[in-house]
């Protein structure tokens, strides 16, 4: 059964675990389905906020990330490659990291607000360049927490899933982030709202073709 939608929104499969990838279907930035990688790719890079060659490159990681996130196989990756990635069928694909994660998603895509108060314990108050002070995770932060996910999951967790996960705190952090330099911050309540809303922030949005 999808989420229940609000009114405004689409719903999005509880196979897509990606907290991104649900707010982009949900908000109608791409299909909930098969998403030709170029339209997929393209949409992320523009969210990044970067431009010219730098756009190009978050282009291309996303395009290596997407062609492989639904098997691994030589014709699934051609498959994918072509037509497109599924989203709704990312559950147990090769990105799935079966509870090495946060866990603030679990497999029907319920928010467990626990958990996100477990992130935000690893977190402190930052410097709002907006005014006022937050709590957030800086980089060294969300690197503590990855960490101590993997820990968490224990002898389910296989080598690789650092490498997962790379993809996915620090660069929601490069993207949502508040700040600069070190101080450099994800906010817990943003967090919040994209998981629980699956919605982005105004800046964010600016960002993303006109719908
Ligand atoms: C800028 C682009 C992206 C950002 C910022 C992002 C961010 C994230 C975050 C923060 C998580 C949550 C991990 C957790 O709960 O610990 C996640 C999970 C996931 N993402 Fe993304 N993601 C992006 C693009 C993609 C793409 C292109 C795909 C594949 C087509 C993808 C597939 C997944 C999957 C399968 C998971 C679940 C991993 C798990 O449960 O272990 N993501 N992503």
């Amino acid at each position: 059964m999808p989420d229940d939608p609000t009114p405004a929104q689409i719903a999005v499969s509880p196979d897509n675990p990606c907290p991104f990838l649900r707010a982009l279907v949900v908000n109608g930035y791409v299909g909930g389905h098969i998403v030709p990688l170029p339209k997929l790719s393209g949409t992320i890079a523009m969210a990044s906020g970067e431009t010219g060659l730098k756009q190009k490159m978050v282009q291309i990681e996303t395009w290596m990330v997407a062609v492989i996130a639904n098997g691994l196989s030589p014709a699934r990756v051609i498959k994918s490659a072509t037509s497109g990635a599924v989203l709704d069928e990312l559950r147990n694909g090769p990105l799935d990291k079966h509870g090495a994660g946060s866990r603030i998603l679990d497999v029907d895509a319920h928010v467990h607000e626990d958990e996100i108060e477990r992130l935000a314990g690893f977190g402190k108050e930052c410097r709002n360049p907006d005014g006022g002070t937050e709590r957030g995770l800086t980089a060294k932060e969300i690197d503590t927490f990855m960490a101590a996910n993997m820990k968490r999951a224990g002898a389910a967790a296989h080598w690789y899933y650092p490498l997962l996960m790379k993809g996915e705190w620090p660069v929601l952090l490069k993207i949502l982030g508040k700040g600069d330099g070190d101080e450099r911050y994800l906010s817990v309540a943003e967090v919040r709202t994209l998981f629980v809303e699956k919605r982005f922030p105004d800046r964010i949005v600016a960002r993303l073709p006109k719908l």
